[in-house]
């Protein structure tokens, strides 16, 4: 029980009451303490490992949180139709995006400042996404540059996640730094040309250390501890769809546009050279009463019409969630805040433990819904839930 005492020196004490009840159960050999059997068990056990203040940055949303808490909601006002006696005997989850074989349509969504939650952070995130045969997407605002990643993560496929700075040299050497360092592919996130007004991190002081790290900003003198705030005013509030053309010409790589909610957008996305979209609300981080990414992915999927592959994020916690997207149309799903949970309680063992939790989801919830592989589920797996339910 060493594990359940650790959790009643927790800092957060609702956490800690909800990691008590998470059991023992089958013992995992490389994670020490209360064995998380999901996603839900990996934030309880985030939320105790990390400080308030930086706990409270990964959870929370803008304003009111409505957007945040919607995502969760929506996946939940889908329900599943299941076909029986389809011979699910073998049932794979594997699927090829972009040209790649990965081995379930999830990948890990870029996250800022992942080595504030374990100090290998995103290099542990790729190693533990590459051993579960998926990718991660490295931030901008990583704590290590591509080059530093690509080192201690050898052989690990990774996607970069480029903000269009201010500094329009500095966007393009992050390019060509990111294709150097191998990435696979590039995403460009569209939907924070400024911050979203986040609450918890005013009222909790959040700030990251003026030793952490951040190698965008090495250029930057006088660094003193800084706030999400202080970080976007690099972002450049001004680029229009030209900016992606030029980031486009930069690179062979495939430019997913990140943070697309509407058609409108994804259509023009795909003129200016985009080879993919993802659908997604920064995890209701930006503005808050945005619509749920999975009620804006039917209309998408429908504008793009297969030119390109969709992607969605926001609230993706179980198998059976990843199952709804693929019914929707996305090819596949990212996850963010469960990711940065696992890797801040159980560090790599448990980034790739809560990915394999999530492939044996995927594949159970196949088997049950009567197909043998993602591409076979589609929109008469699913019914509306009844209202209120
Ligand atoms: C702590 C945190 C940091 C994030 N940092 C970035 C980032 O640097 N770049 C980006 O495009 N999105 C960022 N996001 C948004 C995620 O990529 C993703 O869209 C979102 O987390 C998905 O929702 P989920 O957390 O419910 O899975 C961040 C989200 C969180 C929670």
């Amino acid at each position: 029980m060493a594990g359940l005492e650790r959790c009643a020196g927790a800092r957060d004490p609702t956490a800690a009451e909800e990691c008590a009840a998470i059991g023992e159960g089958a013992r995992i050999p490389e994670l020490e303490g209360p064995q998380p059997l999901n996603a839900h068990d990996y934030e309880r056990l985030g939320r105790i490992a990390l400080n308030p203040a930086l706990a409270g940055y990964v959870m929370g949303g803008a304003d009111d949180e409505w957007t945040l808490r919607d995502n969760i909601a929506a996946l939940k006002r889908w329900s599943l139709c299941p076909r029986v006696l389809a011979d699910v005997e073998h049932v794979q989850t594997a699927v090829t995006l972009l040209g790649a074989e990965i081995s379930m349509p999830l990948l890990i969504a870029p996250l800022a400042f992942l080595g504030m939650a374990s100090p290998s952070g995103e290099t542990a995130t790729a190693r533990a996404a590459s051993a579960q045969g998926t990718l991660m997407c490295l931030s901008t605002f990583a704590t290590v540059s591509a080059a530093q990643m690509a080192e201690g993560a050898r052989q690990s496929a990774f996607w970069f996640q480029l903000y269009l700075l201010r500094d329009r040299g500095l966007t393009d050497s992050l390019v060509e730094q990111a294709v150097a360092a191998g990435a696979s592919a590039l995403l460009i996130t569209v939907d924070a040309p400024r911050i979203g007004n986040r609450e918890r991190d005013l009222r909790s002081g959040f700030s990251i250390p003026k030793e952490t790290s951040i190698p965008v900003l090495e250029d930057f003198s006088g660094r003193r501890d800084l706030s999400a705030v202080d970080m976007f005013k690099l972002v450049d509030p001004g680029p229009t769809w030209a900016r992606v053309e030029e980031i486009c010409a930069l690179t062979e790589l495939p430019v997913l546009i990140k943070g697309v909610l509407a058609p409108q957008d994804a259509k023009a996305a795909c003129e200016h050279g985009a080879a993919g979209v993802i659908v997604s609300n920064h995890g209701g981080r930006q503005l808050d009463g945005a619509c749920a990414s999975v009620d804006a992915l039917p209309e998408i999927v429908e504008a793009v019409d297969t030119s390109v592959p969709v992607l969605v994020d926001g609230g993706v916690r179980r198998g059976s969630d990843v199952v709804k997207a693929l019914a929707l149309g996305a090819e596949a799903v990212l996850i963010g805040r469960p990711a940065f949970w696992a890797l801040a309680s159980r560090g790599e063992a448990g980034v790739a433990h809560l990915l394999a939790l999530l492939r044996n989801e995927l594949e159970l919830a196949l088997a049950l819904l009567g197909c043998t592989r993602p591409r076979e589920v589609g929109l008469e797996h699913l019914r509306r839930a009844p209202v209120g339910s």
